[in-house]
């Protein structure tokens, strides 16, 4: 049995499997063609955290594969009345075929799925994004070809989002170009999990404007994450440059896709000019979540299918 708790739980033959995969469902699903693999497979999704894109994409996917879906939050859920995660995790996975979490702490999602005995997703973290940058990755293919080689620029906080393109880096072969605030640095030992860290796969840039020279993508996130609120005002002065601009665009290749994950503040980490204007392709990306998460989810019950 798989869980998918961080990018570096799948290899990189897995990606191109999954990446076609994916591109294999879209198709079928543009052309209004069923796709039923998971028919009476049910997903547990538990909410910590707000979403729009994650729930809806899970569950909208996960009918679109034939199974069905069960919801929960902290707040209607004994999670929040200090059931232990390790007893939640028996319970719900004796009833379930799988389970997507979004939590705070990484250390939570592994002692779930330590006690599960069904797969577990990742649906966001303090310290991980997969299923998102599974997502951008698919996107920059769609667009761009192979992302092998380019360069991401990552204009913002040293987050989930910028952890997770860093081990998507290491393991598919591009460099990412990281500017953030002072403070707000990526902790390399917590996004390589303290392995030996390829020096290829980053680059640190104080000023953001190198960061996005050349760049074949250029990438940001909101200033303050889910659980940070308390940091906002401190956040809100820190992060006053590093907001994804047109000369930043200019900066990077003629062709750079800009890329979000959303939600977005317009004027804060970028300019309605960027993410309104033509190189945004945030739309396809969030659309983008639901096809790869299908692939996923397949992948983890049923393993590589043919075709
Ligand atoms: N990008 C993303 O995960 O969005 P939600 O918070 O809306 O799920
Ligand atoms: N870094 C953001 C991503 C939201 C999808 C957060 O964790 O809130």
């Amino acid at each position: 049995m798989k869980h998918y708790l961080q990018f570096s739980d799948f290899t990189a033959d897995e990606y191109d499997y999954l990446l076609a995969r994916a591109a294999l469902i879209k198709k079928k699903f543009k052309g209004y063609e069923k796709h039923h693999t998971l028919v009476d497979r049910t997903l547990a999704m538990i909410f910590e955290k707000a979403s729009t894109r994650t729930r809806v994409s899970f569950e909208a996917g996960m009918y679109q594969l034939g199974g069905s879906v069960v919801h929960l939050t902290t707040g209607d859920s004994q999670l929040g009345r200090a059931e232990p995660i390790e007893d939640s995790a028996r319970v719900i996975s004796r009833m379930t075929d799988l389970v997507m979490i979004r939590t705070f702490g990484q250390e939570k999602i592994e002692r779930f799925a330590s006690h599960s005995r069904v797969p577990v997703i990742n649906g966001l973290t303090n310290e991980f994004h997969p299923c998102q940058i599974l997502a951008d990755i698919f996107t920059f293919i769609e667009h761009r070809g192979s992302i092998k080689g380019k360069v991401v620029a990552w204009v913002g906080d040293g987050n989930n989002m910028a952890n997770t393109w860093l081990q998507a880096a290491d393991l598919l072969g591009f460099t990412v170009h990281v500017s953030t605030p002072g403070g707000y640095e990526v902790d390399e030992q917590l996004a390589f999990n303290g392995k030996p860290v390829n020096p290829g796969c980053y680059k640190v840039f104080k000023d953001p404007l190198e960061a996005c020279k050349g760049a074949d993508l250029v990438t940001t996130d909101v200033w303050t994450s889910m659980g940070y609120e308390a940091e906002n005002e401190e956040r809100r002065k820190a992060f006053a440059d590093w907001c994804v601009d047109a000369e930043m665009m200019a900066s990077a290749q003629s062709d750079a896709l800009f890329m979000h994950c959303l939600p977005a503040h317009r004027g804060e980490e970028v300019q309605a000019e960027v993410i309104d204007g033509p190189q945004s392709v945030v739309w396809d990306e969030a659309e983008n979540r639901m096809h790869v998460q299908k692939a996923l989810m397949e992948y983890l019950l049923l393993g590589r299918q043919p075709g």
